[in-house]
């Protein structure tokens, strides 16, 4: 279990009452009930408002700032639990007994190493590879055995989906009322499949998802060394979740205090609601591909500087305003120029992200505690544009610091270069992604929504020698 620090354990208590100080008493259950299918919703451009489906995964609510893993609140889990626990939380609805988090523990060390997937990504010019692409291939080559699905026909197709139409948007869509649940559901008159010669070959059973949460560390690490022209470290079985990802990025074992910084970095972004990469995830899981291929899409996804890539151009715009006298000049051009602030705003969040709550802190300590006078001018920076922004947008936009904004600062502060921020949270999402996948393929139901068309009809063909 990776080591507790009391002052650090201290700094996201203090964190959580001030962030607890300032949430409204509304009641979360108020907020959810169950979903009567066909529902209801206002919908706008980018599915904003649309309801996809039921979970019990995890809660965000927007107006609180708050977040909830399975009914635990993520301060809590921040407090007293590990990424680990988390993990196994997310995708199994409860927290471990002893055993029971022993013998996933155990999968993890096993499935922590990647001899074979190591060797074939070698092959690649990975310096010459955006990080986040090289990571969305290597979770392709995790899933090197020819599984079932593979080997066999696909599963028997159920009845054709009513697919709704892309004519009027009108209320007639045929919608869950005639929906036939597909199920990756062997008996359907067909000969039981050939026994898989090993769990992996389950492509699509919770085998996959302990084996892509415990590589993807492995992954990212590799990849960051081999982009620098170092060979890739094994992991340490000795070693924690968050403490083996540093080791193996940098060679060196972490201090208890970072240990303890990344696992908290790590359970802050392992998941969060119906977000980019989880929905994309889910859509490629839904047509019953596999979960190689969905957590491959999710990588791919969070790479965008609108959702996962934010840390790093946060960081990238702290060094462009250069220090805290600048923010004031630099704001008001990026406010004419109409940019978006990397770092603040969200679809969800119009209070302070709680994540940010407790980043920011972690940064300011790390920060301290820093020989690096570069990175004291980038944190100083950043908490003069934080008041900048706020002082604008907070209160007539419910523009606040997102859980991008500090993160890459805590990275920094712990030796991780700004390429490695959203590969990192890629270590961190799998979580969420499998989870959220493991849950939507109980009752699937293929994604396919709807596009309004508003094109022409009727169009006479030109032969192209008289355009
Ligand atoms: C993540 O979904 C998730 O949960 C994602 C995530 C997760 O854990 O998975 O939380 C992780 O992706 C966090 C967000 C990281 N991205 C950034 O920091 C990039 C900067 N942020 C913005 O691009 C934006 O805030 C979004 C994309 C995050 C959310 O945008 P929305 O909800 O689509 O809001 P919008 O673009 O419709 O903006 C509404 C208004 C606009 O002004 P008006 O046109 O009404 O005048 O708010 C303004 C926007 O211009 N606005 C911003 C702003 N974000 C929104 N103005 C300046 N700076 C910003 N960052």
């Amino acid at each position: 279990m990776p080591h507790r620090v009391e002052h650090i354990f201290r700094i996201v208590q203090d964190a959580i009452a001030a962030a607890e100080a300032e949430r409204s008493e509304e009641n979360d259950r108020d907020f959810i009930r169950p979903v009567d299918w066909p529902v209801q919703c206002t919908v706008g451009p980018g599915l904003e408002g649309a309801i996809a489906c039921e979970t019990k995964i995890g809660y965000v609510n927007g107006r609180r700032g708050r977040l909830v893993y399975r009914g635990f609140d993520v301060f809590d889990l921040c407090l007293h639990s590990t990424f680990e626990e988390v993990s196994y939380l997310l995708l199994h609805g409860v927290l471990p007994t002893q055993a029971e988090f022993e013998a996933f523990n155990s999968k993890l060390k096993e499935y922590r190493h990647l001899p074979h997937t190591l060797r074939l990504i070698m092959g690649f010019p990975l310096e010459q590879m955006n990080p986040m692409a090289a990571l969305r291939m290597g979770t392709n080559l995790m899933r090197q055995y020819q599984t079932q699905r593979d080997l066999e026909d696909l599963p028997a197709k159920g009845r054709v989906i009513s697919s709704d139409d892309d004519s009027i948007a009108s209320s007639d869509a045929v919608g869950a009322t005639k929906a036939v649940f597909e199920f990756a559901d062997r008996n359907v008159n067909r000969p039981a499949p050939a026994k898989a010669e090993s769990d992996l070959q389950e492509a699509h059973g919770i085998e996959s998802c302990y084996h892509l949460i415990a590589g993807m560390g492995t992954l990212a690490a590799a990849i960051y060394r081999l982009r620098i022209g170092r060979l890739p470290i094994e992991p340490d079985p000795d070693l924690s979740h968050a403490a083996n990802l540093l080791y193996m990025l940098t060679g060196r074992r972490p201090t208890p205090v970072e240990e303890h910084i990344m696992d908290i970095a790590l359970i802050l972004h392992a998941d969060h609601g119906m977000n980019a990469s989880t929905f994309a995830a889910m859509v490629v899981a839904s047509t019953l591909s596999d979960f190689y291929f969905s957590i491959g899409a999710g990588v791919a996804a969070l790479n965008g500087p609108l959702h996962g890539g934010a840390n790093e151009a946060v960081l990238h715009t702290l060094e462009e305003i250069g220090s805290p006298d600048n923010v004031e000049t630099w704001y008001a051009r990026a406010r004419q120029e109409k940019r978006k602030v990397m770092g603040f705003g969200h679809r969800v969040y119009k209070v302070y992200d709680p994540r940010a709550r407790i980043l920011g802190p972690l940064a300011d300590y790390l920060v301290a505690e820093s020989p690096d006078g570069q990175v004291q001018e980038l944190f100083a920076t950043a908490k003069r544009l934080e008041t900048c922004v706020i002082e604008d947008l907070g209160a007539s936009k419910g523009i606040f610091p997102n859980v991008d904004f500090y993160s890459g600062i805590v990275y920094r502060c712990m030796g991780i270069p700004a390429e490695l921020f959203t590969p990192i949270f890629a270590v961190a999402r799998v979580a969420g992604w499998s989870a959220r996948v493991l849950e939507y393929m109980k009752h699937n139901r293929i994604f396919r929504p709807r596009a309004a068309y508003v094109g022409g009809f009727d169009r006479e063909y030109i032969p192209v020698s008289e355009r």
